[in-house]
């Protein structure tokens, strides 16, 4: 029999509207558009600032667009998977409220959640979806409101995150593109630096939690950061090695957008010069599970069929990874805007 790959055959997106730059952020905390732009690189984030608005509104925008660009019906979607931190609630999934917003009849769907690596871990189980020959059209959301878990007291937390909601479709294929390869790896003892202390099932919300800011992000920057490098590199190594890819044959790295200084210092480990590397970070921070699509999305038109991408994530857990992926299709450049400009609006 044979082998059957999973191929992404398009990428749809969405960023919310609002701008928060770094000089309101700050008048909310002690810091400077200087000091974001030279210690992480971020010079504005989008914010989804509507009322009664979640995960799932953006998830719908960006998914909505590639059923479009993909010229899918909803009948044909067998899956859905949203890699999100963010859910609209505890309950019901994120994905089912997507199903429906779709108007999905016939899919299954669930959350899957890897902080920031949530992207990568969704995009290798969707593919082994595929892999398996029992489903046709995958949908592989990455979607985050990170605002809604960020103290904007906090100056070591708020100028890091936005919100955004990017996706793949996946399908199959004889040929050979599409998800080539995929190392993921988890170590718990990454707790400690990286979480968020109350609203689960060993400190529920009360009065106290609310009182003392601990529904939010709190992270230990440097030591993340430590790891961070050692660990995305290392995946990426693995990647190169285990599929005898020479640097000169890649076409692109893509990697989380946390930190320009992680990005730039994984790179350089990998000796990727940096016109091969996808960096949005100035202009949407760090959106999460959003990160790695969104980036697809802004620069897809700069994309060929063929194209060698390694895709790579660390964040909280620890989670990380890195997938190996042939890019399966020339971008039509009139449907896409240009490169970093792709904020095509969906209805
Ligand atoms: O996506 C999930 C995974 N997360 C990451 O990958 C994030 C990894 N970590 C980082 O990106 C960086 O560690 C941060 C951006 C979070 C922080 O940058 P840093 O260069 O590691 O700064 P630091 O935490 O070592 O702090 C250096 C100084 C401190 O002051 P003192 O103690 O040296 O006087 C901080 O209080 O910078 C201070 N500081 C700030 N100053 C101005 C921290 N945040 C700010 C700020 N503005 N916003």
């Amino acid at each position: 029999m044979e082998q059957i790959n999973a191929v992404i055959t398009g990428v749809g997106g969405y960023v919310p509207d609002y701008i928060l730059t770094n000089d309101e952020i700050s008048k909310m905390v002690d810091t400077t558009d200087e000091w974001i732009m030279g210690r992480i690189g971020i010079k504005e984030r989008r914010i989804l600032n509507e009322e009664g608005r979640g995960t799932s509104y953006m998830a719908r925008k960006a998914a909505k667009q590639l059923m479009q660009r993909t010229k899918s019906d909803p009948e044909d979607i067998d899956l859905v998977i949203v890699a999100t931190t963010t859910p609209d609630y505890r309950l019901p999934s994120t994905a089912s409220i997507l199903c429906e917003r779709l108007g999905l009849k016939r899919a299954f769907a669930f959350d899957m959640q890897a902080v920031c690596s949530g992207f990568l871990y969704a995009l290798e189980t969707g593919a082994n979806f595929i892999r398996s020959g029992n489903y046709k059209k995958i949908i592989v959301v990455g979607a985050d409101k990170m605002s809604s878990i960020i103290d904007y007291t906090d100056r070591a937390t708020c100028p890091i995150f936005g919100d955004g909601a990017a996706a793949f479709m996946l399908e199959p294929t004889t040929e050979d593109y599409g998800v080539m390869d995929a190392v993921l790896r988890t170590d718990g003892k990454g707790l400690p630096f990286l979480h968020i202390k109350a609203g689960g099932s060993v400190c529920a919300p009360s009065y106290y939690t609310m009182d003392n800011h601990m529904h939010y992000i709190y992270q230990e920057g440097r030591t993340v950061f430590k790891y961070a490098v050692a660990n995305m590199s290392s995946a990426c190594e693995s990647i190169i090695e285990r599929n005898h890819l020479s640097k000169d044959e890649l076409a692109w790295v893509i990697p989380h957008q946390a930190n320009q200084r992680i990005i730039s210092a994984v790179t350089q480990r990998l000796e990727v010069p940096s016109e091969k590397v996808m960096v949005n970070i100035e202009r949407y921070g760090n959106t999460s599970a959003a990160t790695l699509p969104l980036c697809i999305w802004d620069f897809e038109n700069k994309l060929k069929k063929g194209d060698k991408l390694i895709f790579t994530a660390f964040g909280a857990g620890f989670a990380w990874g890195a997938v190996y992926v042939k890019w399966g299709y020339d971008s039509d450049t009139s449907s896409s805007a240009k490169s970093g400009q792709n904020l095509q609006k969906t209805e």
